[in-house]
């Protein structure tokens, strides 16, 4: 089962920093995720909407300026950063899943995913790219058909893993709080992966390997690293 780390090791360490991209690569694991929204021209990984949450900013990160975003405070020190400088600090160490926050993302995110390709030591099998909001991943699929796509829902669909096999995506991304065996068995049928956020405790770790679950998203890499290797 893969570990992959939410918002980097983001029970260690701010969420979405490089403090916590770096505690994450220390760990070892083999895939980090991150999310990714557009403000004034440039990328960055950010959760929320607004800022106040996880940065001493306020108001809606989109309608700020980057010299505003770039003089923020994100916990312990920290900067937003941009996803260049996450993709900087990997350089291709691990698997990157990129969540699509928002709009206005697929094109630049596209665009700098080549980059990172051409000047970084990235390969197109390190990305998956994931959203909710899948018209958006739609529009990234048609910029980098050969991507993988992970589709995200925080439902249990009534037509099960179909919304992700019209989207042409290699993994549905599900809450732990809807998953079931259904969908599980049929998004295995369809030939998806399946993989649940957000994952800390390491019974649950249990019951998910159980269910044939392929990956999960843990603030907590940290303990349920060992476990996955047992
Ligand atoms: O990509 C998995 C998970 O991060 C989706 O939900 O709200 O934590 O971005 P959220
Ligand atoms: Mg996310």
């Amino acid at each position: 089962m893969k570990i992959i780390a939410h918002r980097g090791a983001s029970g260690l360490a701010p969420e979405n920093t490089l403090k916590a991209m770096t505690i994450a690569l220390s760990l070892g694991v083999e895939a980090i995720e991150i999310d990714v929204q557009e403000a004034d021209g440039e990328l960055w990984v950010f959760h929320d909407r607004r800022l106040e949450r996880c940065s001493d900013g306020e108001g809606v990160l989109s309608e700020h300026s980057q010299s505003y975003l770039a003089s923020l405070n994100a916990g312990e020190g920290e900067a937003i950063p941009t996803l260049w400088q996450v993709m900087a600090l990997i350089t291709g160490r691990c698997e990157l899943h990129i969540e699509l926050k928002g709009v206005n993302t697929a094109k630049a995110v596209a665009a700098l995913t080549q980059r990172a390709e051409a000047e970084l030591g990235f390969t197109p099998e390190q990305w998956v790219v994931s959203s909710f909001h899948h018209p958006e991943l739609a529009r990234f699929a048609k910029a980098r058909p050969e991507i993988r796509l992970g589709a995200l829902t925080a439902s249990l669909p009534l037509t099960l893993a179909q919304f992700a096999e019209e989207l042409g995506a290699w993994s549905i991304n599900c809450d732990v709080d809807f998953i079931d065996q259904a969908l599980i068995d049929d998004a295995h049928a369809r030939g998806l992966q399946v993989l649940v956020y957000t994952v800390d405790h390491p019974l649950d770790q249990q019951r998910l390997a159980q269910q044939g679950v392929d990956g999960i998203f843990t603030n907590r890499p940290d303990r349920l690293l060992a476990q996955a290797h047992s």
